[in-house]
């Protein structure tokens, strides 16, 4: 059977590192039930039900004819676009498909077989799988007892190896608890020599903790830190597939000939169409989420069902038992959850989909949770 690790055996690493994303993701999709429901709720990839907003469904239609075409001459203004929407220039992003994509560029340039790549566990697997595939030290660090990552424990793993790339995920994923600004600020201004800082804002949009800020203004100000944004959370993209990186120029010149190509033209004309209305969008779309978000906690606390305080469209639940028997049980009644989480074993991770959607969950976890 081809897997990561015969790739990685027979010397081509590289070759599996690129099949890497499209498994990962996979996998992650994976529902082991035979036959599925058809009216199957999908809980399990932190995606958004809403979609593409109106103005950006219009705006692919009517790209749709002159697709057959690169578009190349227009990238310059939908660079210029996306930079702007966060206050940037244009040398200081990079696109790619999806953030995936500039994770992965960011990961294979900033870590080395001496250099490693330092996070916590559990974080988003993106980075630190592609880490191993390409031969590359990985150290993990413990979360604190409330689920948040250790910024002194980051950095210190960093001056250990004498440089390295921090991987923070903020708000994180898999537990949806994020690294006040403070943090940040403390890790940006102690940053060991010869280590970059990766900050992976996937979901930033859905939170609304006063402690939970972008780390833009750090690559404004210069400093050695990477940040990466997504359209797939609350632009409801996932399956368009466009996301940026943010940073110094010259960290900028040194990702982008790593990159595939242009992204799609329709994706494109999807994100810059979304941008002309940017700040509606985003309220709107965060303030549904969080007032669905808080139904469910109140649900929970009712119960006293434990959980992580949530700032991301997604929570992860104490079920009190192995998670992964319970993530299990419930497809087969209808709802598809997160996989298991390790060291996490006891907590399942559940995206926030629609009200109707959290009926039929809320339905289906109490009758597996009473089980
Ligand atoms: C934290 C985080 N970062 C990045 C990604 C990659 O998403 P995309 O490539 O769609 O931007 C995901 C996907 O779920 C994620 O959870």
């Amino acid at each position: 059977m081809l897997t990561r690790r015969s790739l990685a055996q027979f010397g081509i690493a590289a070759a599996a590192a690129r099949l890497l994303p499209e498994m990962a993701y996979a996998q992650r999709a994976a529902v082991n039930v035979a036959d599925l429901p058809k009216d199957m709720v999908w809980l399990n990839a932190n995606e958004n039900p809403a979609g593409p907003p109106p103005v950006s469904l219009a705006a692919m239609q009517q790209v749709l004819p002159t697709s057959g075409r690169y578009h190349y001459q227009e990238f310059r203004d939908i660079y210029a676009t996306i930079a702007r929407s966060e206050e940037l220039a244009p040398e200081q992003i990079v696109t790619g498909c999806g953030s995936s994509e500039v994770l992965h560029t960011s990961v294979e340039t900033f870590t080395s077989a001496t250099r490693p790549l330092i996070s916590v566990a559990p974080a988003y697997e993106g980075p630190i799988e592609l880490a191993r595939i390409l031969g590359r030290p990985v150290i993990l660090t413990k979360l604190r007892e409330d689920y948040t990552a250790d910024v002194h424990k980051l950095a210190e793993e960093a001056d250990k190896a004498h440089g390295g790339l921090i991987y923070v995920c903020n708000p994180n994923n898999p537990t949806a608890a994020i690294t006040t600004a403070k943090e940040i600020d403390w890790l940006v201004a102690n940053l060991p020599a010869n280590t970059t800082l990766l900050v992976d804002e996937a979901y930033i949009h859905f939170g609304e903790s006063p402690d939970l800020k972008t780390a833009l203004p750090y690559v404004r100000q210069g400093k050695d830190v990477i940040v990466t944004r997504t359209y797939s959370k609350i632009y409801g993209m996932a399956g368009l597939r466009v996301g940026f990186a943010a940073a110094r120029p010259d960290i900028i010149e040194r990702l982008t000939p790593l990159r595939m190509n242009v992204i799609s033209i329709v994706s494109a004309r999807a994100v810059t169409a979304a941008l002309g209305d940017q700040q509606n969008i985003l309220r709107e779309r965060r303030t549904a989420l969080a007032r669905t978000r808080r139904e469910l906690c109140a649900w929970l606390r009712e119960r006293n069902v434990k959980f992580i305080e949530p700032h991301a469209n997604f929570m992860m639940i104490d079920v009190g038992r192995n998670s992964r028997e319970f993530g299990t049980a419930m497809p087969r009644l209808g709802v598809a959850v997160g996989r298991a989480f390790p060291p996490l074993d006891n907590l399942l991770r559940v995206t926030i989909g629609t009200d109707q959607e959290m009926a039929k969950f809320r339905e289906v976890f109490w009758k597996v949770y009473k089980t």
